[in-house]
């Protein structure tokens, strides 16, 4: 997948002040702190921060969104997403995505503690033509204490709970699940400590009897937790040539991991079971490593099977196994 053209070129307007080597210090600084989950002052504080952010980063969290809310309408296509909240929304990333893959959407409010998120953000919304973005409202907000909202269809929290104290990203989950109509979506980079938040926030959620959409089958124990593995999924996303300079990258493409999940209010069918791993394609058969209601299994389709052969061969990581 690519970023629509009029954000990035959004973003190129953005970022051009800044020469190149800087930006990809900027970038490389970024990885590092965040490799380090060095959290205890915010990551992101210069504007050079901001720019490498938009060119390396945003492009990488927008692709996590935009498979995640592709999800919300595979599991609820009949679910009507009039409203969107993004909570810790730095410069409106998971906004762009959405105003992509809901089109019942109409208004939207982004929360932010951070004064130069929102200017940019604005500017970026601005440089856009979706009518939601232009209306959209930017509040000024720190989610580590109560704030005054009218519930969304979809509140999304992305990137970001991984980043604040266990206890604060707890608070900020319970702010967002009661401002959540419908579903919660949070998002986290796919490593051991991203999974960690995510699940930690699945327990949370069930236990106010909360709804969970994907990536989960079942609402029991999720038989990752608590082993060397880990549940996160990936998008491939492409690099434009601004964001391979930023990264000192070959590749014209990454792919960005993820762990994930959507809590819904209303009860729809889970997936029977969910693909954890790259299906390996073999002539004639294909190995699915599975999250099903038994737990994680290895399944065989052959080509015998017909049908549950050919979805299979089209089938990829992190798509919901229908047996
Ligand atoms: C890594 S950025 C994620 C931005 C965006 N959601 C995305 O997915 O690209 C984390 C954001 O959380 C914001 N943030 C951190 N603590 C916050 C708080 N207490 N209240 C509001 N925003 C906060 C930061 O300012 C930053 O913009």
């Amino acid at each position: 997948m690519r970023l629509p053209e009029e954000l990035l070129a959004a973003i190129q307007r953005e970022v051009e002040s800044v020469d190149g080597k800087t930006l990809a210090r900027a970038s490389a600084e970024l990885t590092r702190r965040y490799r380090a989950a060095e959290f205890s002052s915010p990551p992101i504080q210069t504007p050079e921060h901001r720019a490498a952010y938009l060119t390396a980063r945003l492009p990488a969290t927008y692709a996590a969104n935009w498979r995640v809310f592709s999800e919300v309408l595979e599991r609820a296509p009949q679910a009507q997403i009039a409203s969107v909240l993004d909570l810790a929304a730095g410069p409106g990333t998971a906004l762009f995505a959405a105003v992509e893959l809901f089109p019942t959407l109409r208004q939207a409010t982004l929360a932010e503690s951070d004064t130069a998120w929102l200017d940019l953000g604005r500017r970026l919304a601005a440089g856009c033509s979706h009518r939601v973005l232009h209306e959209a409202e930017w509040r000024r907000c720190d989610l580590r204490t109560p704030f005054a909202c009218a519930p969304h269809d979809l509140a999304v929290i992305s990137y970001a709970l991984g980043e604040l104290a266990p206890e604060i990203a707890d608070a900020v989950l319970d702010r967002g699940w009661r401002l959540a109509k419908q579903f919660l979506v949070v998002i986290e980079p796919g490593t051991v400590r991203g999974f960690a938040a995510v699940h930690r926030a699945r327990s949370l959620l069930i236990a106010q009897n909360a709804n969970i959409l994907a990536p989960c089958p079942h609402h029991d124990a999720c038989p990752m937790a608590g082993t060397r593995d880990w549940c996160h999924f990936a998008q491939r996303l492409e690099r434009t040539t601004a964001h391979r300079q930023a990264k000192t990258a070959a590749l014209a493409y990454e792919d960005e991991k993820f762990s994930y999940l959507v809590a819904s209010r209303d009860a729809f069918p889970p997936a029977a079971s969910r693909i954890v791993r790259h299906p390996r394609k073999h002539s004639g058969h294909v190995q699915l490593t599975l999250c099903a209601h038994e737990g994680i299994e290895t399944r065989t389709v052959s080509r015998s099977q017909g049908p549950a052969y050919k979805l299979a061969r089209q089938s990829e990581w992190g798509d919901a196994w229908p047996e």
